[in-house]
């Protein structure tokens, strides 16, 4: 398969990534399924896909005429047999666990058209042991968006194991097509490049407060003024939620082992379910609508 044959894109799991992903794939002209297991998921990915193109024309990012035809190419479905009956490429992005994403492939290898490309938008997952839960090994591969995908340029396509070269060249050329810049990443290691090096900091962050070194706002004030991120590592954490970046690191204490160590800071918050911006609280308070309040 070549870029030019895609039209369908169908993508797996409404929520932060999927929506996002969804979006971008329809301002770049594609016809975009978006899928999730509930009507009222799958309802509030459509409405937050809305929310961020009628943003982006409110910052003249594009005209209203775009985010509307964009909008226009989104069709939210729950049915996995229709989400993907026409899909050419599906990018899966439901939640960080290995067991949940190989339920789904497995589900939808019963679904999918025998040409279709898999991609994940795992964050850290083996690329290769993902893909042997289905039929085409060769034609998977990781897809992996940053969020928010509408803003984030980068774009890392993992090659596992069983990854021929056709569907990593499809997909990097893919990337291009909405816009981002691919890079290709040779290894499935566990958090592939960005996440090695990025939810470790969120994690060192976090066991900096906890030992009761520094404040969520010094550490903030440190990342982002010193080592000139955009974001404080706590802001990140609750940008990217705090559920994934510990479901990450679980897997990367799991495979790579002790150093790794998810500090109970974020447990913490994932047991609460105050999972960062999308549940309205996390390490910042954004209940009020006024962006990050320390609470
Ligand atoms: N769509 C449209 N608008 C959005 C948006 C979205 N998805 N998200 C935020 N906005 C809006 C905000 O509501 C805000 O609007 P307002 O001014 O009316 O309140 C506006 O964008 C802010 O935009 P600005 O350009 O003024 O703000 P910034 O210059 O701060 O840019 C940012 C925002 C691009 C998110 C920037 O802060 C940034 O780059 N942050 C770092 C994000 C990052 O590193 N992401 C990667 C995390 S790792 C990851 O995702 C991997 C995963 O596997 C864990």
């Amino acid at each position: 398969m070549k870029v030019d044959d895609i039209n369908s894109i169908t993508v797996l799991g409404a929520g932060n990534m999927g929506h996002g992903i969804a979006e971008v794939a329809a301002l770049a002209g594609y016809n975009v399924v978006l899928r999730d297991i509930k009507e009222e998921f799958v309802q509030k990915g459509y409405d937050q896909i809305e929310w961020s193109l009628n943003k982006l024309a409110e910052k003249d990012r594009l005209s209203q005429e775009d985010a509307d035809a964009a909008l226009d190419r989104v069709t939210a479905v729950v049915d996995l047999g229709e989400a993907v009956s026409d899909a050419d490429v599906v990018i899966e992005a439901v939640p960080e666990k290995m067991a949940i994403k190989k339920d789904v492939y497995t589900e939808l290898e019963a679904h999918a058209p025998e040409h279709t490309v898999f991609a994940t938008n795992t964050s850290s997952l083996s690329i290769t042991e993902l893909s042997e839960v289905t039929e085409r090994p060769e034609r998977f591969c990781g897809m992996h968006f940053f969020n928010p995908p509408v803003r984030m340029d980068l774009v890392e396509v993992i090659s596992g194991a069983h990854t021929d070269d056709e569907t990593l060249d499809v997909i990097e050329d893919l990337a291009e097509e909405m816009g981002k810049t691919p890079v290709r990443v040779r290894k499935d290691s566990p958090g592939f490049i960005v996440n090695r090096i990025l939810v470790p900091l969120m994690n060192e962050a976090a066991w900096t407060v906890h030992a009761g070194d520094a404040t969520i706002a010094e550490v903030d004030s440190t990342t982002k003024y010193d080592l000139g991120l955009p974001m404080g590592s706590f802001e990140l954490a609750d940008q990217v939620g705090i559920d994934v970046g510990y479901h990450v690191l679980e897997y990367m204490h799991e495979v790579l082992g002790d150093a790794y160590a998810p500090c109970p800071l974020l447990s913490e918050k994932v047991e609460e379910e105050t999972l960062g911006k999308k549940t309205g609280k996390g390490f910042y308070d954004y209940e009020d609508g006024e962006g990050a309040q320390i609470p």
